[in-house]
């Protein structure tokens, strides 16, 4: 039997409990026995992880708004081509904590780059891989602020005008394109969450073994 694999991202703002959300989302598809990898961008690979340095806590005056989009690319694209495409290619549950979302928001609503430009290379990162279900977790700024870890990169430090339209950035796209964004009230309680992110994601599931 051909196993159906699943493509799901997680976004939001720093500080919104997605990563916990992605780690109970994979526990629970192991604990069922359903094969998952849960992965990060930026990183998840050797070159990723070098990327991830130079974006996040490279010198900020020498970064352009284009250079970030690029290099955020440029770990994608590895990531894809070494880890994600092979892995919906036998099947896989793919968990992403962050994806093409984060650029547009990040580089497009809050550095101010032209939308489609950045549709156009996030699509030569992606490879055709598309992702089935994008979850945004939505909280407001200050919650977000109040969980964040003490050291700021780049983008933590920004200021609070940034990060409102980085959310209302996110907020824009899900009503965009609703069938394949689940948006949930980041300030429900962290069971609550998972069990709403389980019930979507068990339904997928069941609807692609038909
Ligand atoms: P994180 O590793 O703590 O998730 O931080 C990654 C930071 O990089 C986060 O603040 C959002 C930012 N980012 C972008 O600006 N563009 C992107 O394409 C991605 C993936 C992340």
């Amino acid at each position: 039997m051909n196993i159906p694999s699943l493509f799901i991202t997680f976004e939001g703002l720093d500080g919104c409990g997605k990563s916990l959300q992605a780690k109970l989302l994979y526990r629970h598809l192991k604990k069922i026995s359903r094969k998952a990898i849960l992965l990060h961008e930026p990183g998840s690979t050797p070159l990723g992880e070098e990327i991830s340095r130079l974006v996040k806590w490279g010198d900020t005056t020498r970064l352009s708004p284009v250079t970030e989009l690029f290099l955020f690319n440029a770990s994608r694209a590895q990531l894809v081509s070494e880890t994600i495409k092979p892995a919906l290619a036998e099947g896989t549950v793919v968990i992403v904590d962050r994806f093409t979302d984060s650029t547009l928001v990040y580089q497009g609503y809050g550095r101010g780059l032209d939308l489609d430009m950045i549709r156009q290379v996030n699509d030569i990162a992606l490879q055709d891989c598309h992702p089935d279900l994008s979850i945004l977790l939505d909280t407001p700024l200050e919650v977000a602020t109040g969980r964040r870890k003490k050291t700021s990169d780049r983008f933590e430090s920004e200021n609070d005008a940034f990060h409102r339209k980085i959310r209302s950035g996110y907020l824009d796209l899900a009503e965009s394109e609703p069938e394949r964004w689940l948006v949930i009230d980041g300030t429900l309680e962290i069971n609550i969450i998972t069990d709403i992110i389980i019930e979507k994601v068990t339904l997928l599931l069941e609807t692609d073994e038909d």
